[in-house]
């Protein structure tokens, strides 16, 4: 059910079913955006609530304005400086992406990743007249996001090898985390999910101020409090904690910050793009060890810090 071949993942997508992909954010899984039955059977492999709208996978940016009517010029400069990568743009949708893709909505969501192997998958479909992939997380809905093909295996893979199903292994994630989710429909863009591309590089690119999250703001999953979770409980602590102890406690933290007593350490990253691309590894080993309590030192900072901040509260919520 695991392969590295792209040409079986070319096959099994065109009949319908569904394929777990590498992305350098997270492991998605994917269907066929235009075939209504694949779409609804990612919501039951996921046991995602059918109103949660999915993100539309495509090739090239001049794929993505098929999904997408119209963008600001500012939203237009964003997708051209940072696409093949990892960010989601939500503007205006075409007939294209239906009601199943959207939750219901008048927008939808659309993404160029850059891995590679998800890069030639989507140009291989695209020759074939497949024009999208919708591809949540492989995971199931409200744990931690995959990052290895064997995380999609463990969350997953008993539905999709029952249902004929297919990983497409591409090794481990580089990023870590999930796509920066930016709402492209007013004067300013509107983050509706942090990520790799912070909001001072949305600044940068565009020149344009970020504005904060509306109130109103169109249902985003990932935005539930609770979310991103472990099985184990999620304590977030400062760096000069030293009250921490535990029996069958685990302790995440940048390598500096030394391991409390009595704690098994999950993980030492050294740098903050260490850290997003360990954290989600380093939370389902703590499961794996059937830890109770996972005490993490978030890292502090701006950009993609905030990104991990932001998972580490839904994680602990
Ligand atoms: O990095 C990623 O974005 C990964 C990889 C696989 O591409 N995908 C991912 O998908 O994180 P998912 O389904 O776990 O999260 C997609 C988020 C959801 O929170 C969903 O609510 C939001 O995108 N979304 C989708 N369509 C939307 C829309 N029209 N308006 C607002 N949010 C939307
Ligand atoms: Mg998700």
């Amino acid at each position: 059910m695991i392969t590295n071949d792209i040409a079986q993942a070319v096959t099994i997508i065109a009949s319908g079913k569904l394929c777990a992909i590498p992305t350098e954010t997270v492991y998605g899984l994917a269907a066929n955006a235009l075939d209504e039955s694949a779409v609804a059977r990612v919501f039951e492999a996921k046991e995602r609530p059918a109103d949660h709208p999915l993100i539309v996978h495509v090739a090239t940016t001049d794929d993505a304005n098929e999904w997408i009517t119209e963008l600001p010029q500012w939203a237009i400069k964003l997708t051209e400086s940072v696409w093949p990568g990892p960010l989601t743009i939500v503007g205006p949708r075409t007939a294209l992406a239906s009601d199943s893709v959207t939750g219901g909505q008048d927008t939808v969501a659309v993404r160029v990743p850059g891995h590679p192997i998800a890069q030639e998958l989507l140009t291989e479909l695209k020759l074939i007249g497949i024009k999208g992939l919708v591809a949540p997380s492989a995971n199931r809905f409200g744990h931690v996001s995959p990052t290895s093909a064997s995380h999609v295996l463990s969350d997953l893979g008993e539905y999709l090898s029952s249902h004929g199903d297919l990983i497409l292994d591409g090794g481990e994630c580089q990023v870590g985390l999930e796509s920066t989710i930016v709402l492209a429909t007013g004067t300013n863009p509107v983050v509706l999910r942090p990520g790799a591309i912070t909001s001072k590089d949305i600044e940068q690119i565009t020149g344009i101020a970020v504005s904060s999250q509306l109130a109103n703001a169109p249902r985003v999953s990932g935005s539930l409090d609770s979310h991103y979770a472990p099985i184990a409980k999620v304590v977030l602590i400062a760096e000069e904690s030293t009250a921490v102890s535990g029996t069958n406690s685990g302790f995440l933290a940048l390598a500096k910050v030394p391991t409390p007593n009595g704690l098994v350490r999950l993980g030492s990253p050294s740098t903050i793009d260490d850290f997003a691309h360990e954290l989600y590894g380093c939370l389902r080993s703590g499961d794996d060890l059937k830890l109770e309590i996972i005490y993490v030192v978030p890292p502090t900072g701006e950009g993609l810090a905030q990104a991990i901040n932001d998972r580490l509260q839904r994680a602990a919520f």
